[in-house]
């Protein structure tokens, strides 16, 4: 059967960057370590006065299309995963579609368009339909284009404050991919959770710790799911496994976990056993609370091995880099965490064709989702291309009283005027409201 999956990726950050150390962690009074090293978080991406989901999303599809030398007539659907639309009913890939026709003399009237939800899930649920779509033969030879894109805020001082970040991510899905191939094989992990929600709201409620308590027991069924489906999850089997990445703590408290569960009756729980013994299993103990003990005790150990240390800089390490540098950007950050692992074996010249990707994705409220990937031999090129740590290099810094501001200008229920502290260049902005209150784009030259 044609393989299926991401022909090509584009990706765009918020142009502003709030140092967390240097800007925030003063502000708030805070040891700066416990974002650089608790979270694992240097800075976040903000957009400007004339940025927005639309704005970020748009850019990063035009460029994609360019790249890709693609007209109208060869996107046969535009899938926007987001949670932080601004309309209730006409979906923000209109706005999208909308802009990218300022540019081309044809049109995407023929092209289904849509809008997906789910948290910061909703970017790979959105690639799942677009696979689907061609795997059908629904698509007629058009790709699907599919753009993951979030302005990640919190209300101020909320915990999650620190983990902001604003960015997308554009992917072109179509048969015989040049980057990725996606396995028919996927694990889920859902539950009806209030972890993180927005009842009609623009920022989040959020009961943080539990957040991350529900993100790693939907992983472990999504996991666990995965492996019924008949999915390998040898860790040595993967080049990477990239991690929904809210901040990269998140993903260091994941990852042993996953780690333990996977090497279970492997070879590799093996050549441990002279180190920290074998994993405990539950029909040795006559109870939970003795079992969990020992199961804790037995990953703080799993931790400290040079076995799993050299794994987690070899699988895991890599995938972060980006995050660390741009905060959440919700639907995107699984999609940034392939990027940026690519983009590390791009520049390290490893050989990757044919090798394989885990790629656990997760939403609040929840659900999380694991499915594996092949690395295809037009993956060098297509990296090659994305131009994100440049973009990420060239953000203008921003003061602590500046970040106020701007959270204010992104605040809907502020009225903030606020000149930009960037110069827009080659790239849709926002230009203001229409008489139904729709926001409205233009491309400057
Ligand atoms: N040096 C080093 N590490 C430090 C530190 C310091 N000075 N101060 C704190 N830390 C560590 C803490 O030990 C903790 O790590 P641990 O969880 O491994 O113990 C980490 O930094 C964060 O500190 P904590 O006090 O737990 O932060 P917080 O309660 O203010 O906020 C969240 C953490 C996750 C609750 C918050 O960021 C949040 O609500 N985020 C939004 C929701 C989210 O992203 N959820 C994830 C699942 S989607």
């Amino acid at each position: 059967m044609t393989e299926v999956g991401i022909d090509g990726i584009e990706v765009r950050t918020g142009k502003l960057k709030l140092d967390l150390a240097e800007e925030f962690a003063p502000a708030q009074g805070d040891d700066p370590e416990k974002y650089t090293k608790g979270l694992g978080l240097n800075a976040s991406s903000f957009p400007d006065v004339y940025e927005d989901i639309v704005t970020m999303g748009a850019n990063a599809a035009y460029r994609l299309m360019e790249r890709k030398g693609l007209e109208p007539e060869d996107i046969g659907r535009i899938d926007v995963a987001t949670e932080s639309a601004f309309d209730h009913s006409k979906p923000v890939s209109t706005y999208i579609a909308g802009c990218l026709e300022q540019r081309y003399p044809g049109t995407f009237h023929h092209a289904n368009k849509g809008e997906r939800k789910f948290a910061c899930i909703s970017g790979t649920q959105a690639l799942d339909d677009a696979f689907n779509w061609i795997r059908a033969g629904r698509n007629r030879g058009r790709a699907g284009l599919v753009i993951a894109t979030d302005t990640a805020l919190y209300e101020r001082d909320d915990p999650g404050e620190a983990t902001q970040g604003a960015g997308a991510v554009a992917m072109l899905v179509d048969e015989d991919p040049d980057v990725a191939a996606f396995s028919v094989e996927q694990g889920y992990g859902s539950a009806d959770e209030t972890d993180f929600l927005k009842p009609d709201q623009q920022f989040p409620s959020v009961d943080g710790k539990r957040s991350v308590q529900v993100y790693l027991a939907r992983m472990r069924e999504a996991l666990e799911d995965f492996e019924s489906a008949g999915g390998d999850t040898h860790p040595d089997n993967f080049a990477f496994a990239p991690f929904h990445t809210p901040f990269p703590g998140m993903v260091s408290k994941a990852a042993v976990l996953g780690y333990r569960h996977a090497i279970r009756g492997t070879d590799v729980e093996e050549e441990l056993v002279e180190e920290i013994g074998r994993q405990p299993r539950r029909e040795a103990f006559d109870d939970d609370e003795a079992y969990l003990e020992a199961v804790t005790e037995y990953t703080d150990a799993l931790a400290e091995t040079d076995h799993y240390r050299d794994w987690y800089a070899r699988t895991i390490e890599p995938t972060l880099t980006v995050s660390r540098e741009v905060g959440n950007w919700y639907t995107g950050s699984v999609h940034l965490a392939r990027v940026s692992g690519l983009l590390y074996a791009a520049e390290e010249g490893m050989d990757l064709t044919g090798k394989r990707l885990l790629v656990a994705s997760y939403g609040s409220g929840a659900q999380a989702e694991i499915h594996a990937e092949t690395v295809q031999e037009g993956w060098r090129e297509e990296v090659g291309a994305i131009d994100i740590m440049d973009r990420v290099a060239d953000r203008t810094p921003i003061t602590f009283e500046e970040y106020e501001a701007i959270h204010d200008v992104h605040n809907r229920d502020e009225e903030t005027d606020m000149e930009p502290l960037t110069t827009p260049e080659e790239e849709f902005v926002f230009d203001g409201w229409g008489r139904m209150g729709e926001r409205k784009y233009t491309y400057v030259e």
